[in-house]
């Protein structure tokens, strides 16, 4: 159980607040792993009775909580300890008004999460500062992206870093609190048969692809401004990469972790000037299928420009110029409105160096986020008969199968936990952040550079046809 603490919600009545984070700390609460004592006290602008603000949480937690986990009597418990404040987050007074409310800490821990878009962070972060309420006990929770760009990023950072130190500030990135994002760590580093062939010498190629079959849902007004890019690549798919890539660290622990993150970061061959063009594919989806129903063009999703040119698809062909990995492909992908909803990570081994047999023969690991979480490894077999023909077969470990007996934890359940208990492992560090916008900055000018308008894609397809050529033309296709 966590010490007794205030959790304060910027963003209170936003996607987030509602979707996640309320479910999450309902969960934990349930579970007993919250203090009975602590508070949760949701922010924003819009004037609401209390009692309104617990109908609309009611309404979203149902519909985000199964029905089995959902008790009526630890909601209503759980409710009890669950206040909303209405305050511009903007204006220093409202942050004077919040200090009254919250009374003296008396050594309680308050934990400001920023459920609010990036430009609010550093405003929000000075006002609590002079509000006298980021003290040293504090905790503070970014949401990612973490600016737009390299400059808007490390303006944040300072602004953040003025007023907190580095261990009370939690970048959150919720990939990392997935449980098979968190399996990828142990199956590399727990199983001392991979170490060998982890390498460019077996390695052919890696493959990241996060898919979704959603739009952009309540949020069109925030993702034409960031699109995929900012949204999912700079973050969640270099987070992917991280893992995937970094050397073994000395001890499981924050610091060793991130730095051998951050050194991955810092080897990302740079893209810049003409491999813009060559190695990265934009895309935004026009009208077309998803399950048999018929879904519009993104220019016509509510608080999107009708003429915007925002990516909601980004394919890369990344390097890294280290020992280990020189010479081996990372493909990145990432889109909406795809043909499924798939996250996985593929390593694509080399064939064997003196095929005996007929046919490609080649190993492939593939880790499977969503939808479902397993990780299979594909083997040559000889097919039952006469001769030697050989088939793939997959060995296959369906973690949800294999933990049946287990709830799994939703990402944001652990990784609020996490903050509780002062465990930053998996975060990302001011420099971590720094070192991916880096990296994606220059792509992002070369696009506007080169006026790289996006390949339109049908909704309900793999993507832009030039996604398969950035493959293809090294004689490789993106799996499934
Ligand atoms: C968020 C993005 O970080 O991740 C969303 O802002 C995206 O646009 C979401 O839909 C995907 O998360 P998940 O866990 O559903 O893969």
């Amino acid at each position: 159980m966590t010490i007794p603490c205030d959790i304060l919600v910027f963003g209170g009545t936003g996607d987030l607040a509602l979707h996640k984070l309320l479910p999450a700390l309902y969960h934990l609460f349930r579970d007993n792993r919250l203090d009975p004592a602590v508070r949760v006290i949701a922010l924003a602008r819009r004037p609401l009775p209390r009692s309104d603000y617990l109908k609309l949480a009611e309404r979203h937690c149902r519909a985000q909580i199964a029905l089995r986990d959902f008790d009526e009597d630890v909601w209503r418990r759980f409710c009890a300890r669950v206040d909303y404040f209405a305050m511009d987050a903007t204006q220093s007074t409202d942050f004077v008004r919040l200090a009254r409310y919250l009374g003296e800490p008396g050594g309680l821990m308050r934990v400001f999460y920023l459920a609010t878009l990036p430009s609010l962070f550093a405003p929000i972060a000075s006002h609590l500062h002079t509000a006298g309420l980021a003290d040293s006990e504090a905790r503070i929770v970014l949401e990612k992206p973490i600016g737009q760009s390299l400059s808007s990023a490390t303006a944040i950072n300072e602004a953040i870093g003025a007023v907190f130190e580095e261990q009370q500030v939690f970048r959150i990135d919720h990939y990392l609190g997935k449980e098979t994002v968190q399996n990828l760590m142990a199956l590399r580093f727990a199983n001392a048969l991979l170490e060998p062939v982890w390498r460019n010498g077996q390695v052919d190629h890696v493959q990241i692809s996060v898919g979704e079959t959603l739009g952009v849902e309540n949020r069109g007004g925030y993702y034409d401004r960031a699109g995929a890019m900012r949204d999912m690549l700079q973050n969640h798919l270099l987070q992917l990469l991280c893992l995937v890539a970094m050397e073994p660290p000395a001890q499981f622990e924050a610091e060793a972790v991130r730095d051998e993150k951050v050194r991955i970061l810092r080897a990302l061959q740079p893209i810049t000037g003409q491999d813009v063009q060559e190695k990265t594919v934009r895309g935004q989806y026009g009208a077309g299928h998803i399950g048999g129903q018929e879904v519009g063009a993104y220019y016509f999703e509510k608080d999107v420009d009708n003429d915007s040119d925002t990516e909601t698809f980004v394919a890369i062909e990344a390097h890294i110029d280290n020992w280990r990995w020189a010479g081996v492909p990372f493909y990145l992908r990432t889109g909406k409105r795809m043909a499924r909803r798939s996250s996985q990570i593929v390593i694509q081994f080399k064939p064997v160096p003196h095929a005996l047999f007929e046919g490609g023969q080649v190993n492939q690991l593939l880790i499977q986020l969503q939808p479902e979480e397993r990780i299979s490894l594909r083997m040559m077999t000889k097919t039952p008969g006469k001769g030697m023909r050989l088939e793939p077969v997959d060995l296959d470990l369906n973690l949800a199968q294999v933990f049946s007996q287990t709830r799994r934890w939703e990402a944001y359940e652990r990784l609020l936990l996490d903050v509780l208990e002062g465990d930053s492992t998996l975060f990302m560090r001011r420099d971590e952040v720094e070192a991916a916008w880096a990296w994606i900055d220059p792509i992002l000018k070369g696009w506007e550079a080169h006026f790289q308008a996006p390949r339109t894609y049908p909704a309900g397809s793999n993507g832009p046809e030039q996604a398969n050529s950035l493959l293809a033309r090294h004689g490789r296709n993106w799996h499934g």
